[in-house]
Parts: C-alpha cells; structure tokens; sequence
C-alpha cells in the first residue's frame, strides 16, 4: 500500500522532535517544563489538580476536599463540595466577554453547502430555549435524557440543555439497530428520547425514528420522544408521546434566558456504554466537576489549543471521544470546534481536505482506520487543498500503524507537524498518554508518556511491575479527575476495574514500556474487539447470534484488518439438522446488523460442526483467534486442555476453504 516515499522512511528508526515554529507561544515547551509539571504533580497532587481546576472553570462554590478518591472501595470523588455547571462553563462565561459573537460550533453538513455556524451568543439562546423544553416536560434534575441523534448542531445543543438543568445525558451511536439502542435505553431509565426522523448517508436519508418506533414497546421509562426533522421524510408519530423538536421550541422564543441548575461535583454530568467483557454494555458515569476539568486540561494541554485556533474532532458524539474533544473540552476553553455530519469519502475521499482548507482548522484529531482508509484513496485527494492552516493532528481509538503514521505526517503534516497519538477510553474521560505537541520527542507507533499527574505501569498478572521491554497489563496507579465515578446499574462491574491489582486501574489493555520509557498499546487483553475505533464486546455479539433459531453456539474473535484494525470473525455452531446455507449465512450477518448495527457485522462466519472447548466447557477463543488469524495446527500452542481436539483441524481446513472463497466442506455427522 505504502509508496517509495513512506517506504524509504519506514526502514529508519524515526524520532521527531517538536517543531520550533510555535513553540514560544505553547503551553508546554519543553521536555524540561514536562517533567517538572510531572514532579509537581506526583509531589503534591492535590494542589496540581486544584490549580487546574481553578483556572480552566468557573465554580459557583469551591471545594471542600479536592479529592476524596479509594480504589479499594471502590470510590472516585472529585472536588468534594463544590458547585459548578457544565453548560455555564462551555457557553454563558464566554458570552459575557470578546467571544460573544464568536463561532462557537461550525456545523458542515453532509452536503458541501449546508453550513450552520452558532456564535457563542447564539448557542445561548438555543441551550436555554431546549433547557425551557425540557423543563417543560418536568425533566429534573438527575433525570436521564437518551440522545439517539444524528451529528447536527441540535445534538450539542441538546447535550448542553440537559447539563444545563442537571439531566444527564445518554448518547447512543445511530449506527446501533434495535438490540443496541433497546438495551442502553432500558439500562439508563430514560424519561425522553430525543431522536430525528433520519439520519443523511451517501445523499440518503436513513430512517432513525423507524428504529425507535420498533422498541419503545419495551422500554416503559420513555415518556416523551423529541423528533428533528432533519431529513424532511414521513414518520410515525404517536400522539400523546412524540413531539416535533421545532414545534416544542416555537413556544419558548420570548424568554431566552434559562437558569443553570448548581451542581455539586460529583453529580454526574452523563452516562455513556461502553462494551466490556460481558454481554451487558457498560453504563460509564462521568461526574461533572471532575470530567470537565480533565476535558479541559487535556484539551489544553495534548492540543494547545488556543483562543483563535478551530478544532476539528472528526468523532461521533456517540462516543466519548465527541463528547470530551468535540463539545465539552473545545467549548469550555472557548474555542472553535467543529462537527461534521457527513462521512470523509462522500461523495469523494477529498471531503476532509476540503474542510481543512474551507475553515482553516488548526488541529485535526481523527483515527487510524480513517488514515488509513484515506491513505489507500491516494494522496492526490489532499493535492488541490490548502492543509497550511494545520498546526497539530491528533489520533485515538486504535493502535496507528507506522505506515499510517507516516502517510499522516508526511503528506497532511507536509513533514512539519506533530502527532499526537492519544490513549484513552470512554472510562478515563480524557487523554491519559500521549505526546505533548511541542514537548515530547514522539516515536511513531508509541504513545509517548503518560500525561503529568498520571501514574502509568505496566504490571504482570503476579502484580509486580514489569521492566523496560516486558509487555503486561496497562495499569494506572493513581485517581485523576476524569475517571468515571461508576457504572450505571452495575457497581460489580465499577468493582471489577479495582480488583485485579491493589490501589490499581485495570485499563484492559496490554501495553510495553521501552528504555526510553515511551509506551506501546498492544490491544486488548478481555474479550473486546476494536473496529475501526469502536469498542465492540464478542460476549454481545455471541449472545445475538445465539439468540437466533438456527444457532446452538457461537464464538467471535477479532482479525487483523487492513484499514479497520481489526474485524469479526465469527463460528457458529448451528443446532442440530440445520443445513449450513449462504441463505443462512446472510441471514445471521443480517440478525446480527439488525440487532446491534452494522459496525458488529461479522467480516466473516464460519459454520462449524463443534466448537473448540476444554473439559470444563469453555469455549477456548485463544485458538479460535489464531485460526482466523490462519495459523495452522502447529502454531496452535498447548491443545492439551481441549476436550476434543479432532474439531480442530476440520476447522483449519474450513478456514482456508472460506478464505478462498469456497464453502466449508460438509462432513458426514458421527
Ligand atoms: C483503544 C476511545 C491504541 C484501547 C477513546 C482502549 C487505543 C480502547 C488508542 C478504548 C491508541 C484508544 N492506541 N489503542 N492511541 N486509543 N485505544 O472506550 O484498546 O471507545 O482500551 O475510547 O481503544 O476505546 P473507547
């Protein structure tokens, strides 16, 4: 894939150092400034989060106690006894100074010409018009908002609404179906949905108020449903439940200014799943005082971002990554930020240049699978488009390959600009590890150094830290503001991050330190998969496939792929007599879309007459992997534990009968 250029620089041993232009004016300029901000904070902890705390936010009441952290209760509490308000902090402090009239959220739509630009001013009135809505339909403080919305500007504003009156919001990805929407909404209990009648995909519209339509049945909490018309397509609406967006706001013109509610901070500001290790996604709870501090700080700090500086996050606010680095963090500092609603390769792959140069953005912060998805469309889509606005790119969610590292750095960071490859998840709230843009000495495919005031190690499963070059578990050994204060419904599962190692964070990924000690992310050590970005846990997509008729057992595992990471690769023991079809095998692929969405849609399903499992029963997906990986027999490692290893090289064989494009080989029943 790569060219000779990216070739040739592929076979040296890189380090980038931070470039000079710029540097005077950064917030951290040196390895020397990094490390004495680290040795602050590990000396006196509290004064280093309180100081940041302080000067990044407006509080409406200080603190009592700055931290009041144990991770052997569980317990996380941040800025104990303080006030404060999300929405007051990313909209009304700025219009009562020069940002007044500032663009605040420039919105590009799908289609090139459809632009909406929102002043600082403007947001205003928009957040405090839905916060009177809501009001109006007695939501409360604490109350939970589900927000199943496509990537348009009423969904910021909707975000911002519920802070501003203490709901808490629970965005769901519109690429989940059914399955995937029914159980997040049922988890969170929420009394509204706030939904569109579409969502614009390729010029079309694809129905999103349809999905709801189908489940709402099932979940009794929902009281009313919000529909913006984004699409201008029919939709059912039920009388008495389901209001139009527009016609609610139309009676809440007049009076455009609406109280914040004073939130203590440790009230929790949103919920958002996550995928774990079990079928059941995780209901992550971020608190407002915390989070939104650790939003700012490292949207400060990773991105020095700066008053006049347009920041582009390319994530979907259905994920952490839109909520943190779109909306919370750019918008309590009082920057540009920018929310684009359409995909970078409709309806030609030069779509993200073409912003770049249209809004002279300054920081670009995407993912791998998008880098790479681009890199293959071929340079010339970035040759007619001026990138000189750029000054930081930035990347998350997957490991980034070197090639992909270098394809970015060369031809979008025309050799000059830092990247920053940020590790972090939904439970962090904010970057963890990551170079600082004018500080650190970055090798690609490390993600540098963990962040001042977080304390990173790599422990084995005896619990003792590992050695330069030893790969282990990536632990955190110490509270910081942005980590969730709970899972919603499930303190077991809050537990289980803080039982694996004492007075640890248990990250759920394997990572390695060198002797430079730069971190390397190796993947995920549970059972989750990552595609393109998106967390996906295979205990949920077994239990889809195996709640199909057909199915008796089923077992997912993740392989390499070129431009999403990884993708699924699904075996799928059918009960007995059922006849391994395509029809059958389009159709699971189908269930499984229909279910959860079309981001858990098997690359691949094997049929098999038996899964591999030891004595006890359990499913051993470790060979499972490798096989999908196409390793063979002897590159299997210990087999001894299986109860019946005779399946194993039927399935083999099968693999590569499917790799090749053929059927599996039907073998007569014993
Ligand atoms: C992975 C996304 C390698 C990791 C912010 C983590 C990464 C999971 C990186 C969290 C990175 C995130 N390099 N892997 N720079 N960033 N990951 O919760 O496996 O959607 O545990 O949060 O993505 O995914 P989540």
């Amino acid at each position: 894939m790569a060219d000779d250029k990216i070739k040739s620089l592929l076979s040296e041993d890189r380090h980038y150092a931070p470039p000079r232009h710029g540097k005077d004016i950064a917030r951290i300029r040196s390895r020397h400034e990094y490390d004495a901000l680290c040795e602050l904070a590990r000396t006196d902890n509290d004064s280093f989060w309180a100081e940041r705390a302080r000067g990044l936010l407006h509080w409406f009441k200080p603190w009592e106690k700055v931290q009041n952290c144990d991770f052997n209760v569980p317990r996380v509490e941040w800025f104990t006894g303080a006030h404060l308000n999300a929405s007051y902090n990313c909209v009304d402090r700025h219009i009562i100074t020069d940002r007044r009239n500032k663009a605040a959220l420039i919105w590009q739509g799908e289609r090139e010409m459809e632009v909406r630009c929102y002043t600082y001013q403007m947001l205003y009135t928009d957040v405090c018009r839905v916060a009177a809505a809501l009001n109006a339909l007695q939501i409360k403080k604490g109350d939970r908002v589900a927000l199943y919305m496509p990537m348009v500007p009423e969904l910021a504003v909707a975000m911002l609404a519920c802070a501003r009156i203490g709901a808490v919001h629970m965005n769901i990805f519109t690429g989940y179906a059914d399955g995937g929407v029914l159980s997040r909404i049922q988890d969170s209990g929420a009394r509204v949905v706030i939904t569109a009648d579409a969502v614009m995909r390729g010029g079309e519209p694809k129905p999103l108020k349809a999905n709801l339509d189908r489940i709402l049945g099932q979940c009794p909490s929902v009281e009313k449903v919000l529909v913006v018309n984004r699409a201008n397509i029919e939709v059912n609406m039920l009388k008495g439940r389901d209001i139009w967006w527009q016609d609610l706001l139309d009676d809440f013109t007049l009076d455009a200014d609406f109280p914040c509610v004073s939130m203590e901070a440790n009230d929790p500001l949103f919920i958002l799943h996550t995928s774990g290790s079990t079928g059941r996604p995780t209901g992550v709870v971020h608190s407002t005082g915390g989070y939104l501090t650790y939003a700012a700080h490292t949207t400060q700090w990773v991105f020095d971002v700066k008053d006049t500086d347009v920041h582009w996050c390319t994530a979907d606010c259905g994920w952490i990554t839109g909520h943190t680095y779109m909306i919370y963090g750019p918008l309590s500092l009082g920057a540009t930020t920018i929310m684009f609603e359409g995909t970078p390769t409709w309806p030609r792959p030069d779509r993200f240049w073409r912003i770049v140069e249209k809004f002279r953005v300054n920081m670009l912060y995407t993912a791998p699978t998008v880098v790479r998805s681009l890199m293959r469309q071929g340079v010339e889509w970035t040759n007619h488009y001026d990138l000189s606005s750029l000054r930081i790119l930035g990347s998350v969610g997957e490991p980034m390959n070197p090639e992909a590292w270098m394809w970015y750095h060369t031809y979008i960071g025309k050799g000059q600009l830092p990247i920053v490859d940020t590790w972090w998840q939904t439970e962090t709230g904010g970057v963890m590890l990551s170079p600082l843009p004018y500080a650190s000495h970055i090798t690609p495919g490390s993600v540098t150094k963990p962040l001042p005031g977080i304390e990173a190690c790599i422990m084995n499963t005896d619990g003792k830290e590992e050695e330069a070059e030893s790969g282990g578990n990536l632990v955190i050994k110490k509270p910081w503001p942005g980590l969730m204060k709970g899972v919603h419904n499930n303190p077991e599962k809050f537990k289980s991050y803080f039982s694996t190692f004492k007075n640890c964070y248990l990250s759920g990924d394997g990572a390695k330190v060198d002797d430079k000690g730069n971190f390397w992310i190796l993947g995920r050590m549970d059972d989750a998969i990552n595609v393109s970005g998106h967390r996906i846990s295979t205990a949920e997509i077994e239990s889809v496939l195996v709640s199909h008729p057909a199915v008796g057992e089923a077992g997912v595992v993740p392989i390499p792929h070129e431009i999403k990471g990884e993708a699924i690769y699904a075996y799928v023991a059918l009960q007995d007599n059922i006849e391994w079809t395509e029809d059958l095998r389009k159709e699971l692929r189908n269930h499984v879309r229909s279910q959860i969405g079309a981001l858990a849609s098997p690359e691949q399903i094997q049929f098999v007459d038996e899964l591999p499992k030891t004595l006890s029963g359990k499913i051993l997906r470790r060979l499972l992997r490798k096989i999908a990986s196409g390793d063979l027999l002897e590159n299997l490692g210990d087999i001894t534990t299986l109860a019946r290893p005779d399946v194993l090289p039927v399935i083999i064989t099968d693999r590569s009968r499917l790799a090749a494009g053929q059927p599996e080989k039907l073998i007569p029943k014993t």
